[in-house]
């Protein structure tokens, strides 16, 4: 212990400045008349820490940047681990019966695809749920590409969702047959979910306010729903607005934003239609217009049911009277500003216009508007194709709006122009994966590596993809590799080819999956 102080009053300007640092590091929002709790919190993590003053101990922690390991530390000591099955049945009856048939109608037809994300996943429930419905809703789900994602901040938590061990409490209000055909008894009151089901679900570390989502390299994009419940209610009103913007950039076109009945707010859901089933209210991505929604004052209208049968009440307070007509469907803003005049390219300028274009393409991927990213490049006088770097953005761009073949088409293109580039081969290997073509992914991740043998991202891939498929050594292998290689690096240092992932986290992720102790 640093100190054996008996811990006296805290001042008011600590535990504020406190309050502050925990919001922007973990989102956790404690206004004043939650002092208390957090100090509770930060009481029980300071032995991790080594202090047993209070006050030494926060003054410490707030004299430094936050390293992964005590913002995890803080994460076991502050958050609320609060969850079970089925948890708002009125949510998953509204999925069950409306949304999630339409979707897998539409997704038999041609690419036989969903991709769930279970954001602030705690112990498992609220994934493995979905696990559970979608394999009662789809009966040839062998064939089908299914994924599903369980992140949270938390590792002791998401240690508990990959052991998916329960008791009985996890199971309050659900129906008998639930653990009797999902799970197995393990005696002594646990019951552990069945292995096909475990596979279902990715469980990966992510903390919701950092900058690291969307991204196809830590499969959060393209998302056909994201559940986010009892997580933001806890979070500061700055910290919500930014997820869920975040969240509007990693769903596709008319993809799902869950949350629970007690989050649901007009103002924070402004980007999204709001949608009334019975008993719940679901955001979705697109806008009224273009939906065939029309708006009223107050109340509710369900003049569009026609367009949308399978939604029962479209629910829009606060906002005034439209009439949509015909003209008033405004074109895409990118064709709007079309008067704007294109330079002209020469042998000259060639080189800069492509600079030019790239970076501002690139910043559109970044804001997370990838129609507009793929209308500049596509749309531009300069002929992409011999661009390899750009023909790649091209191809992220449509992996994240889930349009995987275009994706595939851009990226092998790139992979003509620049056949000896790693990073390519592993973009190709994350797309081929997003298709549910395992072996070719492992193909181009070994190609990837073969190129560049210190690349830390296809080594985590390959640890990954081995892992899903139940061989344990073997990705144990690739990760104890990519973790010889993150010694290389400082905490802080973004990863080459990762969409800004930094070597610290990195080595979280590994390390939650592997479900091994880090080094002070
Ligand atoms: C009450 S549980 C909700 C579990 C589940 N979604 C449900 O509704 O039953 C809240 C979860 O949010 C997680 N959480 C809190 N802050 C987070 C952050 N910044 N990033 C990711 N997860 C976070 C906590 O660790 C906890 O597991």
């Amino acid at each position: 212990m640093k100190s054996t102080h008996i811990s006296k009053r805290i001042p008011n300007e600590l535990l504020s400045r406190l309050s502050d640092f925990i919001n922007i590091n973990i989102g956790l929002y404690f206004p004043k008349d939650r002092w208390l709790d957090l100090l509770r919190g930060i009481r029980s993590a300071m032995p991790d820490f080594g202090f047993d003053d209070l006050e030494e101990g926060i003054r410490w922690l707030l004299s430094n940047p936050l390293k992964q390991k005590q913002i995890e530390v803080l994460a076991c000591h502050l958050t609320v681990g609060e969850t079970y099955f089925f948890r708002e049945p009125k949510t998953f009856e509204a999925l069950e019966k409306h949304i999630l048939p339409k979707l897998i109608r539409t997704r038999w037809q041609n690419q036989k695809r969903i991709r769930v994300w279970s954001a602030g996943c705690c112990t498992g429930e609220e994934a493995y749920s979905m696990a559970i419905l979608l394999s009662r809703l789809i009966h040839d789900i062998q064939d089908w590409n299914i994924t599903i994602l369980a992140t949270d901040i938390n590792p002791i938590f998401l240690k508990k969702a990959q052991d998916g061990i329960y008791r009985e409490w996890s199971f309050r209000g659900t129906p008998f047959w639930l653990k009797e055909q999902y799970f197995r008894d393990r005696g002594n009151g646990f019951y552990e979910i069945l292995p096909q089901f475990k596979r279902m679900i990715k469980f990966q570390y992510l903390n919701l306010v950092e900058d690291t989502f969307p991204s196809i390299y830590n499969d959060t994009n393209a998302m056909d729903l994201i559940f986010c419940r009892n997580v933001l209610m806890y979070f500061s009103t700055k910290q919500v607005e930014k997820t869920i913007s975040r969240f509007h950039q990693s769903l596709l076109d008319e993809g799902w934003l869950v949350t629970a009945s007690s989050e649901t707010s007009h103002i924070f859901y402004s980007q999204y239609i709001t949608v009334n089933f019975p008993g719940t209210i679901l955001y979705k991505k697109g806008t009224y217009e273009a939906q065939g929604y029309t708006r009223i004052e107050d109340g509710y209208s369900d003049s569009a049911s026609h367009l949308h049968e399978d939604e029962d009440i479209v629910h829009f307070p606060m906002i005034t009277p439209v009439k949509i007509s015909s003209h008033q469907v405004s074109e895409p803003q990118e064709k709007q500003a079309s008067f704007v005049e294109e330079p002209e390219v020469t042998a000259d300028n060639n080189e800069e216009v492509i600079e030019q274009l790239f970076q501002e393409a690139l910043l559109t991927y970044n804001q997370g508007n990838y129609i507009k990213t793929i209308d500049l490049i596509l749309g531009s006088i300069v002929q992409c194709e011999s661009y390899p770097k750009m023909m790649t953005l091209l191809a992220k761009a449509y992996a994240n709006r889930g349009e995987l073949n275009h994706a595939l088409t851009w990226c092998e293109k790139a992979l003509k122009e620049d056949k000896l580039n790693p990073a390519f081969h592993h973009l190709h290997a994350v797309i081929l994966q997003e298709q549910g073509e395992h072996d070719k992914a492992v193909h181009a991740l070994r190609r990837a590596l073969y190129l560049n043998p210190d690349f830390v991202l296809p080594y985590f891939m390959l640890g990954t993809l081995q892992r899903q498929h139940g061989k344990l050594v073997e990705a144990d292998k690739y990760f104890e590799n990519a973790l010889n290689i993150l010694n290389n690096y400082e905490q802080d240092d973004v990863l080459p080819e990762s969409e800004g992932m930094t070597a610290g986290r990195m080595y979280e992720l590994i390390r939650v999956t592997m479900n091994k102790e880090m080094p002070a």
